[in-house]
């Protein structure tokens, strides 16, 4: 599909779409899952290929099936709100301006956003997004087929500061952290407290501290919460920009 024409009456819409994201997602207590919204459409991304990628193609059934977005139907349906009141705007800029949303209304920092992405009906195959069962390497071969770097994988890791996961979704249960609703770096500090009877660590999480380039930044993180939003709000814009080259 084509770009969208970012004119004035464009950039117009995406205000008015920002700030009805800001009442739906406050209304609905969402936050969570439409940050794992925008960064499950975003993760496909194949920097070799340029497939995947920020293109709106999650709200496909296809991918939608997919396991790893067990549970994000909820959340296409609830931007379809906001899409019905803005229709010029395309999928692939609602669902990363909503990921953009969700981090400010908890306290995240601002992310910077730059609209204008084309939205695609193809769908990449499944098996793009991690496999939470996993470790290091395997975050790197995801991460790296992106185009994204170490720093990149522990900041935007820190997006589990928020929500939890769901038996029923992923087979696994609970919070990282102790307000779900609170965007701050408290994952890192849990991360580095060890194991925890009532908060979650996924194999992927506890990679973050096994792996010694990993370890760096978490130590970092969890010491210097001014560090980790300024790292984070440049990994996702990074991630929400993937394949897409703003004018
Ligand atoms: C939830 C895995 C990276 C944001 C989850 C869940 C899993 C998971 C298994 C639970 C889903 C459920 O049961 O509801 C992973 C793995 C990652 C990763 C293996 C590799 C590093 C990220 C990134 C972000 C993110 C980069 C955002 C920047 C979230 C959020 C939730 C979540 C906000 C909570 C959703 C909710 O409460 O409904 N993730 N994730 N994750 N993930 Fe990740």
């Amino acid at each position: 599909m084509a770009a969208p024409v970012v004119d004035a009456e464009y950039l117009k819409e995406i205000e008015k779409a920002r700030l009805d994201l800001r009442a739906l997602i406050s209304s609905k207590n969402c936050a969570p899952l439409m940050l794992r919204l925008a960064w499950h459409d975003a993760g496909t991304y194949d920097a070799k290929t340029n497939t995947g990628g920020p293109n709106g193609s999650i709200r496909n059934e296809t991918e939608l099936r997919h396991s790893a977005n067990n549970g994000l139907k909820k959340a296409v349906e609830f931007c379809e709100e906001v899409k019905a009141k803005h229709p010029k705007i395309t999928y692939a800029d609602l669902y990363q301006l909503a990921g953009v949303v969700a981090v400010e209304i908890t306290g995240g920092p601002p992310i910077d956003f730059i609209p204008g992405r084309k939205d695609s009906k193809e769908s990449p195959e499944e098996g793009r997004l991690p496999d939470a069962k996993q470790g290091a390497s395997h975050l790197r071969d995801i991460f790296y087929r992106m185009g994204l770097t170490d720093k990149d994988i522990v900041a935007l890791s820190g997006g589990h500061t928020l929500g939890k996961a769901h038996q029923e979704r992923s087979g696994f249960e609970g919070p990282w952290t102790r307000d779900v609703l609170k965007f701050d770096n408290s994952y890192f500090v849990e991360l580095l407290k060890g194991e925890s009877k009532d908060l979650l660590q996924l194999p992927t999480d506890k990679a973050l501290v096994e792996d010694p380039r990993f370890r760096h930044y978490v130590e970092l993180y969890a010491k210097d919460e001014d560090r980790f939003f300024a790292d984070y709000a440049a990994s996702h814009k990074k991630l929400s920009e993937l394949g897409f080259n703003p004018p």
